[in-house]
C-alpha cells in the first residue's frame, strides 16, 4: 500500500503545481517538527499534528533531517552502448567536442555501439545508472533516444525505457523523449534534409502511435541541425502531440532559445550561448531554461548565465545531461555546486530548479516536485537538519533516504 509516516522532520519545499519563475524560485516553504503522512503513495498530510501510529505503516523518525521533494533529472541520455573515454583524453590534450564530432567521432561513435548492443545489455546498463542516481535523491529521470538514428535502434532505446518503467526494481520513473535528430547518421551524410524528411515521415508517427515518447528533442547546432530544420521537425512533432525540447545554443549562439519560445516548447536546454533576446523571450514565454552545468564543466565551456536568466524572470531547471560524450556524469552533488558557485544561483533557487521546475520540464508539475497534499510521495531525507549543507558539502552526497511513490527505494542507514 506504500503507507508511510515521517515524524519530527524539517520540511523544505517549493510550493505549487507549475514552474516557479524569477524571484519566485527562491521562495521555499519550511516547516520544522513536521509530520508527513503518505497513503497509497500519495501525500495525505503535511503539518504539525502528530500522526497516530497505524498498523502496517512504515515509520521514519525524521529528527535531525531535512525532507525535500525527490530530485528530477529533466535532461539525460541514459540509454547507450559503449563509452568514449578516449575522446575525453583527446579533449584534455586540446581537441574540441565539435572537431571530434566533425571527424566522425562523438555521437555517431556511440551510435555504432548502441546499434550492436542488445536490448538486455542496454537495459542492465541503464538500470545500473538509475540506481546510482537514486542514491543521490533522483526520483524521476528524463531519458532521450538519439543513439540509434535508425528506426530499429531508436525504438530499441525507447523500449528499454518503457521496460524500465515496468520493472519493479526500477527506483525512478523515466520520461521518454525521442531525439532521432541528435546527429546526421553516416547513411545520410551530406543529406540532412532527407534525414529530417525520414524522421517526419516514418519515425514521428510510429513512435507516437506506439506511445514510446512524450517529448521530441533536436540538437539544434551549427554543423548539426539548423534553425529551419529544427522548426520543421518540431512543428510536425507538435502537431502529433509531442511536447517539445531543444538542445539550444550549446556551442554557438544560433537562436535556439528564440525558437523554443516561438514554438512554446516545454524547455530549451543548455543555453550556454543564449543571446540577451533569447533569454528575454524565454522569460516572456514561460519556456523552462534547463541548465546543465556538468556539461559546461566537462567541456571547459563558459557556464550558462543562470543568474541573469532568473533575474530576467526565467523559470530555470537544472539537470545532469548524463551521456557518454560531453558529460559522463549523473552527479547531483556536483550539479548543485556548479549551479551555486559558478552560475550564481542561491541554494533555494537550486532546490526549486531540481524539484518543481524539473517536474515542469518533464510535464509533471501537477503531480511531482513539491511536498504538498495530493502530490505523489517522491521524497528525500537529507542527513542534516540544514539544507544549506547541499552545496557546502562539496561534491558529496547528503541524501540518506530516497522514497519513490511512498516506497523507500534507497536508505543508507535505518531511519
Ligand atoms: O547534450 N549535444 C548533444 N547531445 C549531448 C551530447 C551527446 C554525446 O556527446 O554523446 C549533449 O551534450
Ligand atoms: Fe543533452
Amino acid at each position: 500500500m506504500n503507507d508511510l509516516i515521517i515524524s519530527d522532520v524539517r520540511v523544505v519545499t517549493p510550493l505549487g503545481s507549475m514552474a516557479r519563475k524569477g524571484a519566485e524560485m527562491s521562495e521555499l516553504f519550511i516547516l520544522d517538527h513536521a509530520s508527513v503522512f503518505v497513503s497509497d503513495g500519495i501525500i495525505a498530510y503535511v503539518g504539525k499534528e502528530r500522526i497516530p501510529d497505524k498498523p502496517d505503516c512504515v515509520q521514519i523518525d525524521g529528527r535531525g533531517c531535512c525532507l525535500l521533494p525527490g530530485f528530477i533529472d529533466s535532461h539525460s541520455h541514459l540509454v547507450f552502448g559503449g563509452l568514449r573515454a578516449e575522446e575525453f583524453s583527446w579533449r584534455l590534450q586540446g581537441d574540441s567536442y565539435m572537431s571530434i564530432m566533425k571527424r566522425g567521432g562523438g555521437i555517431v561513435n556511440t551510435v555504432k555501439s548502441t546499434r550492436v548492443s542488445d536490448f538486455d545489455s542496454l537495459l542492465a546498463k541503464s538500470m545500473e545508472l538509475v540506481h546510482r542516481m537514486s542514491e543521490m535523491g533522483v526520483t524521476t529521470v528524463e531519458g532521450k533516444s538519439g543513439y540509434g538514428l535508425d528506426r530499429e535502434t531508436e525504438i530499441k532505446q525507447l523500449e528499454v525505457m518503457q521496460e524500465m518503467n515496468k520493472t519493479e526494481d526500477c527506483p525512478v520513473e523515466i520520461v521518454p523523449t525521442f531525439l532521432g535528430a541528435h546527429a546526421v547518421p553516416e547513411e545520410y551524410k551530406g543529406r540532412s534534409e532527407e534525414y529530417i524528411d525520414f524522421l517526419i515521415r516514418e519515425m514521428l508517427p510510429e513512435i507516437r502511435k506506439k506511445n514510446l515518447a512524450e517529448c521530441c528533442d533536436i540538437f539544434c547546432e551549427e554543423g548539426v541541425f539548423s534553425i529551419e530544420q529544427s522548426r520543421r521537425l518540431l512543428m510536425e512533432a507538435k502537431d502529433l502531440g509531442y511536447r517539445l525540447k531543444i538542445h539550444a545554443d550549446e556551442i554557438v549562439s544560433l537562436g535556439g532559445a528564440e525558437l523554443a519560445a516561438e514554438l512554446h516548447a516545454l524547455s530549451a536546454d543548455h543555453l550556454l550561448h543564449a543571446s540577451d533576446t533569447g533569454i528575454r523571450r524565454l522569460a516572456d514565454s514561460g519556456v523552462i531554461a534547463t541548465l546543465l552545468p556538468l556539461t559546461a564543466f566537462a567541456l571547459k565551456e563558459p557556464y550558462a548565465r543562470g543568474r541573469e536568466m532568473i533575474d530576467a524572470g526565467c523559470a530555470v531547471a537544472l539537470a545532469t545531461d548524463l551521456n557518454p560524450g560531453s558529460c559522463f556524469s549523473g552527479s547531483i552533488p556536483l550539479t548543485i555546486d556548479l549551479a551555486c558557485i559558478y552560475m550564481g544561483l542561491s541554494i533555494e533557487e537550486t532546490i526549486t530548479a531540481l524539484t518543481l521546475n524539473g517536474a515542469a520540464a518533464v510535464g509533471r508539475a501537477e503531480k511531482l516536485g513539491s511536498i504538498e497534499v495530493g502530490k505523489q510521495a517522491d521524497l528525500i531525507l537529507l542527513d542534516y537538519p540544514d539544507y544549506h549543507v547541499l552545496p557546502y558539502y562539496i561534491g558529496m552526497n547528503c541524501v540518506n533516504t530516497t522514497i519513490k511513490a511512498g516506497k523507500i527505494v534507497k536508505c543508507k542507514n535505518n531511519k
